[in-house]
């Protein structure tokens, strides 16, 4: 039932802060700000020597998210792949490795092929699933929940944010077991993680802001979505997330690289989208957000305080975000993303819930 809202994409976008606090508290302890594993995995951290983490769509974007993560906070090397090519490829896989699939459904055709695949190869494999009894989590040697409840949108949104959060805590776990966090470290980032639903909570007041943009961005025809960092998946899946409900092509693309083509494309009529909380590559957004403008193209920058005064930049509107750990932002900077997805699909009247041509589950290869 969609309580009180119009679509079941708005009720689960509005249902985050809870279901990322269940999901969290599933895999933290509150109390002493450390990671608590649901159940003992089966292997050491210690003796993995790379993690390949595979998913379709939405999922592949978290775990775009957290190949940075385990990189950085693990220093475990991480391949990502969508799963319809990693089942073919051929890729050299290690016998003892891990690898991690990730699924809302847990019946995602792609995704399942991968895992057998993996398991033939003799990885360890774990999944990270919102449907418990799925095939995915059945045949995966470790099922690891997201606690996103029923997702009935097509477009994934409160599944999204709670697989970063439970992919979050396995990677400050693997970082404590590889000897590359201290205790003082986890404690940081988990409590961090704890502030995540309050921090979506203020994210989601912003709604009405968005929901104004939103009627402008229902005019153009093209959207570009830029990041750096855990914030450049987090622009391909706001990409992904427009041009599946409101139909507008929209694009993603790591900040950096706008220069290398896309702002060929730049014009008046183009909208950017800039994900960037101010943070160690702020000033090179910054310059890339120039670039835009100096071209005519109009900015929208979801940002904090601090980017939001550092932003020298002409034709600008600014979301503003409260300050958090930058481990959090893609979390937190989901919302926005998904508000005014959302939105703007609402003011092109299309079936936001069920999109043409989509299904929620999609059970063949
Ligand atoms: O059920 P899954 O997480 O395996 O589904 C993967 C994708 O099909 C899914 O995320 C799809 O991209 C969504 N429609 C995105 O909103």
């Amino acid at each position: 039932d969609k309580a009180n809202y119009r679509h079941f994409m708005a009720k689960e976008i509005h249902e985050q802060p809870e279901v990322v606090g269940h999901t969290l508290a599933h895999y933290v302890d509150m109390a002493t700000e450390k990671v608590a594993m649901p159940v003992k995995l089966p292997f050491d951290f210690k003796d993995i020597q790379r993690l390949s983490i595979t998913a379709c769509g939405t999922a592949s974007y978290a775990g775009f998210v957290a190949k940075y993560w385990f990189e950085r906070l693990a220093r475990l090397p991480v391949e990502l792949d969508v799963a319809s090519e990693f089942r073919y490829r051929e890729a050299p896989l290690r016998k003892g490795d891990l690898a991690i699939f990730i699924s809302q459904s847990g019946e995602t055709a792609d995704t399942l092929a991968a895992l057998r695949y993996a398991k033939s190869q003799g990885l360890h494999t774990i999944s990270v699933v919102n449907v418990p009894t799925s095939t995915i989590a059945r045949e995966s040697e470790t099922a690891l929940p997201t606690l996103a409840g029923p997702e009935i949108g097509v477009a994934s949104t409160k599944a999204f944010t709670c697989q970063l959060a439970a992919l979050a805590a396995i990677a400050i776990a693997a970082g404590r077991a590889r000897g590359e966090l201290s205790e003082t470290d986890e404690t940081k980032l988990v409590h961090g993680l704890i502030e995540v639903p309050r921090l979506m909570t203020e994210a989601l007041a912003l709604e009405p802001q968005i929901e104004k943009l939103a009627r402008d961005i229902a005019k153009s025809q093209d959207v570009l979505y830029l990041g750096r960092g855990t914030n450049y998946p987090l622009a391909l899946e706001g990409a992904l997330k427009l041009k599946e409900i409101s139909y507008i092509h929209a694009e993603g693309y790591a900040a950096g690289e706008l220069k290398h083509g896309p702002i060929a494309l730049i014009d008046e009529k183009m909208p950017v989208v800039v994900i960037a909380p101010y943070d160690r590559v702020f000033e090179k957004t910054v310059s890339n957000m120039q670039e835009v403008a100096a071209r005519g193209g109009r900015i929208i920058l979801m940002t904090d305080a601090q980017g939001a005064r550092e932003a020298t930049v002409d034709s600008l509107v600014t979301i503003i975000l409260p300050d958090m750990p930058a481990t959090v932002t893609p979390l937190v900077y989901a919302i926005p993303v998904q508000l005014l997805a959302y939105h703007t699909a609402v003011v092109m009247g299309t079936d936001v819930d069920q999109p043409r041509n989509l299904a929620k589950s999609v059970t063949v290869e």
